[in-house]
């Protein structure tokens, strides 16, 4: 059975958005406003927003940073009263800088936590309570959460990156224990390597490298299935899953063969 209510026909729902202006977030936009939702997108880069939002009838353009619960909440409430209600949720905002042990650097792994983790805390602050309160009136929602197979354990240069999609997946795990039976669903997307400015920087061959657009699609499925952990492409993430169950020794000695790092 699906651990969520399946979400196929996004028909007269309504989609927010958080870390849409580029890479995955604009595409999946993109993607749920060709399947016919009515999408309101955040991130702080309002001039792309705003296209966005002039390409796409319907579509809000509320600009915002995830660091700053006040905007969120401000964002959260403008939306509510334009719209009455919304359907679902998505934390998509994300940054990656590579940091290793031996050039230790406190404010990048301040940033990144700050962006990918109490972002993912600062939108619940904001949407909980309205959320709540329309599932308890019988307007089912959904909380999803853009996290990493990155998270499952640790990889070099991802001395920030890493433990922050950990934390995030194991808070969409609280989230779905305490929230499910209230009728909100909530899921978390784990990505393999999708090709964004996030990934731009990395000059490394990424194996099974997928387009945003891919992605989406792939997000898409995961929805209408009603699954609780969306992962993909496949033939990657099922590999990097299965390096979970190696013991911590042969663990370690691959990654290190396997990165060179
Ligand atoms: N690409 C991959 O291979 C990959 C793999 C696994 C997971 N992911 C995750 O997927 C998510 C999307 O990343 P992406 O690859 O699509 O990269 P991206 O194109 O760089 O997108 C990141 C998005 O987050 C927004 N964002 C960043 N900081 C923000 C802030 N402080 N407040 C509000 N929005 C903020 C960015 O918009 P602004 O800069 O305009 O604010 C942008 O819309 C991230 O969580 C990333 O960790 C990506």
């Amino acid at each position: 059975m699906a651990l969520n209510p399946k979400i196929s026909d996004w028909r007269g729902k309504t989609a927010w958005l958080v870390g849409a202006s580029t890479g995955i977030g604009a595409a999946f936009a993109q993607a749920l406003h060709a399947a016919g939702a009515q999408v309101a997108v955040t991130a702080r880069s309002a001039d792309k927003l705003h296209a966005f939002a002039a390409q796409h009838p319907g579509a809000i353009a509320l600009p915002a940073d995830v660091a700053d619960p006040a905007a969120l909440r401000d964002a959260w409430r403008q939306l509510v009263a334009r719209t009455g209600g919304v359907d679902f949720v998505l934390f998509c905002a994300g940054t990656y800088s590579p940091l290793r042990a031996d050039a230790f650097d406190l404010a990048s792994a301040t940033a990144q936590l700050n962006i990918n983790y109490l972002g993912a805390l600062n939108l619940l602050d904001a949407v909980l309570p309205q959320l709540l309160t329309q599932c308890s009136s019988g307007r089912g929602a959904h909380l999803s959460f853009v996290s990493s197979v990155a998270g499952y354990r640790g990889l070099p240069l991802a001395l920030a990156y890493g433990p922050s999609k950990a934390a995030l997946i194991n808070l969409a795990e609280v989230l779905y224990l305490d929230l499910q039976t209230k009728g909100l669903g909530v899921s978390v997307v784990n990505p393999g390597f999708v090709a964004t400015p996030l990934t731009a920087q990395n000059t490394f061959t990424m194996p099974a490298l997928q387009t945003p657009e891919q992605a989406a699609r792939a997000m898409l499925e995961g929805y209408a299935a009603g699954e609780f952990e969306i992962h993909f492409p496949k033939r990657f993430t099922r590999l990097v899953k299965a390096l979970r169950w190696l013991p911590a020794r042969a663990y370690f000695r691959l990654v290190r063969k396997g990165t060179g790092l």
